[in-house]
């Protein structure tokens, strides 16, 4: 039994290595582990109080992905409901074709599902750094409700002047990563996201893609990841990873490729990237474009978790061009 999961995830990685002592599954641990993330108010990537989008509504998206079947649940842009992971835990369990939910529906799938709604998804402090972003790229934060409850800022601007504005790479994307192994040896997969703060409304990051920011396979392992979502899903970067443990490269190695992939991507947004992932023999790893960035990782015999530095592969970074710092 071994659970890792990115560094702030350290607030619910006990409970989750408690389910699995107690014969639960290593969905039930992913799931346990990043609803403990969500409800976390001083978490600003994650569930409850995230960084909202450029309009100041909070739209979450997770996935989860059960390794024995490759079936998978997620659900993007969903407001009002905390717990994305366990919206996106019953997409995979209830007996239905899809994989993922949006917007809208993934909101009346969980209002369907009586997902815990907790309304007001912001603090005022949270709401306050919005404001203070958009003023400080001269923008109004005067909001209005349209006719049809969708809401726009007064300002004049096309909304992605703003963004590309008000966009902070130091903020662009955080998020939890959780993978386990139980006792049986099956694996799973969970990753939950506010996304980019300030984001484009309707902004769908790589947390709730299965293959870019999620994915599990208990033939070779799986693979996770926290960082500038649109790099993962250009590159199908969790997918590539747990391929390149198929085609028989080491954990290490696999990390490796999968991150230096990212080099090749072109355009002028080129940001951080980082991944966690294990394979079918416990092994993990954690690598990351920045130095002194860490992963959490605790066996079934252990007290308390490790955490562990992960390996850089420098990607250099452009923010419209220009390096960023
Ligand atoms: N990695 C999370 C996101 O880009 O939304």
């Amino acid at each position: 039994m071994i659970i890792i999961a990115s560094h702030n995830g350290a607030i619910g990685i006990a409970d989750a290595m408690r389910v699995l002592k107690h014969g639960g599954s290593a969905l039930d641990a992913v799931e346990i582990g990043i609803r403990a993330v969500e409800a976390n108010p001083a978490d600003h990537s994650v569930g409850y109080n995230g960084y909202p989008n450029i309009l100041g509504e909070l739209e979450l998206d997770a996935s989860i992905m059960d390794g024995r079947t490759l079936n998978s649940g997620a659900v993007a842009l969903m407001r009002g409901f905390p717990y994305a992971i366990s919206v996106a835990r019953q997409v995979l369990e209830r007996d239905q074709p899809h994989v993922l939910l949006a917007g809208q529906g993934a909101e009346r799938f969980a209002r369907e599902i009586d997902a815990e709604s907790w309304g007001e998804m912001l603090t005022d402090e949270i709401k306050a750094v919005w404001r203070e972003r958009l003023a400080a790229v001269g923008a109004t934060h005067r909001v209005a409700r349209n006719s049809d409850e969708s809401t726009e800022l007064t300002d004049e601007r096309p909304l992605l002047d703003l963004v590309k504005l008000a966009t902070d790479p130091e903020r662009v994307a955080g998020t939890v990563n959780f993978i386990a192994m139980d006792g049986v040896g099956d694996i799973a997969c969970g990753v939950s996201t506010s996304g980019w703060a300030w984001k484009y409304p309707g902004r769908i990051g790589d947390s709730p893609i299965i293959g870019a920011g999620n994915y599990a396979d208990n033939r070779t392992g799986a693979c996770a990841c926290t960082g500038m979502g649109e790099m993962a899903i250009r590159a199908s970067t969790a997918r590539s990873l747990v391929l390149y443990l198929q085609m028989g490269l080491s954990l290490a190695e696999a990390g490796r490729r999968a991150m230096s992939d990212l080099r090749d991507l072109g355009g002028g947004y080129i940001g951080g990237m980082n991944l966690i992932a294990l394979d079918r023999d416990g092994n993990h790893v954690g690598l990351s474009t920045d130095a002194g960035r860490t992963y959490i990782f605790q066996h079934a015999d252990m007290d308390t978790h490790g955490e562990v530095e992960r390996e850089v592969v420098e990607i250099p970074s452009r923010w419209a061009g220009a390096p960023c710092a």
